[in-house]
């Protein structure tokens, strides 16, 4: 995406916005993020009530490159500036322990601070023509599914955010990989597109992902119940699809249609599914049908980020009143 002259008027009156303590809708090549000044405690707090998201759950902040690491982060390893290099901007969030200026707000009253420089032009233009840090979890009340366009954001909070910027459909899909380096061995708290195996491939050999471990930093996107739709969900095999069909169901197939079923038919793709996940999950969640089911996927480790998408959803589905 090019920046026009619309995009340009459009781009200062999202940057006063921040300026003037308000949320604004920020697309980033992940998804939709709900983003405010983070050195604005009151601006922050906000994101947290219009997303209904407990107080203590940090947030991500967002930066123009990686010269500013230094500026919000106190101990930085040498990996994250190989990271930095390798994948920013880009899917790649880094926890980091912060500077002392890292307001509470952002970073849950934690020592540390999770950076991310997103690879959305939209995005990147924000940030260096605001100057600043910009806090922002993605645009979802809380525990339900991410946005990856403009319209998403306004369902999810109609009148309550003035500003979104049009930044069409998020190439990525979900969320960014998130890394902690602020302890002496690296570990992964949520997989992303960026996969382990290319960071080990930059940095070495890092520690064992560690997302059940009750013990790492919070984190909601490593709760059990999380990007969830409102009707009930089950994943099956094709064969079970196939052995014995529910007509009112609404299926998420992958690869080959099947004629007789209402469904959305995604490629069998990890990276084109991604893509498509969370608006396909809204859409069918919109049908207001009884059930969906979704197709299982392929269990390995290419498909680690959407499987760990996916069984949170199916986790959350229909469980209004768990979240
Ligand atoms: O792709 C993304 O990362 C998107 C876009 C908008 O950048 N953002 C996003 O934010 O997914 P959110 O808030 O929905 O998820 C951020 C995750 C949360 O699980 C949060 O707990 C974790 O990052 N996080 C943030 N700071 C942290 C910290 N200091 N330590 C541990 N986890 C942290
Ligand atoms: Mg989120």
């Amino acid at each position: 995406m090019k920046l026009n002259a619309i995009n340009a008027e459009k781009l200062s009156a999202a940057v006063q916005a921040l300026k003037n303590g308000d949320v604004i809708g920020l697309p980033t090549e992940t998804v939709y993020g709900l983003a405010a000044d983070a050195m604005n405690t009151h601006a922050v707090k906000k994101i947290f009530a219009l997303k209904g998201r407990p107080i203590d759950h940090p947030l991500i902040m967002h930066i123009a490159d990686a010269s500013q690491l230094s500026r919000w982060a106190s101990t930085i390893p040498e990996e994250a500036f190989v990271l930095a290099q390798h994948f920013w901007p880009g899917p790649l969030t880094m926890i980091l322990k912060k500077q002392p200026q890292v307001p509470d707000v952002v970073t849950g009253g934690q020592d540390t601070v999770g950076l991310r420089c997103p690879a959305h032009p939209l995005a990147l233009a924000l940030l260096q023509q605001f100057g600043s840090g910009v806090a922002a979890p993605s645009a979802n009340r809380f525990g339900r599914i991410s946005p990856t366009t403009a319209q998403h954001v306004r369902d999810e909070f109609g009148d309550a955010v003035h500003v979104i910027l049009e930044g069409g459909e998020c190439e990525v899909g979900i969320e960014s990989t998130i890394i902690d380096l602020s302890t002496s061995m690296p570990r992964i708290l949520r997989p992303g597109m960026i996969s382990q195996t290319e960071i080990e491939s930059v940095i070495g050999v890092i520690g064992q992902a560690a997302l059940e471990d009750q013990n790492i930093p919070r984190a909601s996107g490593t709760l059990a119940a999380h990007y969830a739709p409102r009707t009930p969900m089950k994943s099956q095999t094709r064969a079970e699809i196939l052995r014995k069909p529910e007509p009112n169901a609404c299926y998420l197939l992958l690869g080959e249609p099947i004629s007789s079923l209402q469904s959305i038919c995604l490629a069998n793709s990890c990276g084109q599914y991604a893509h498509h996940l969370y608006a396909a999950l809204r859409e069918l969640d919109q049908r207001n049908g009884p059930l969906i089911i979704i197709e299982q996927t392929p269990q390995n480790s290419d498909w680690l980020a959407v499987n760990d998408r996916l069984s949170r959803a199916l986790a959350g589905a229909g469980l209004d009143d768990a979240l």
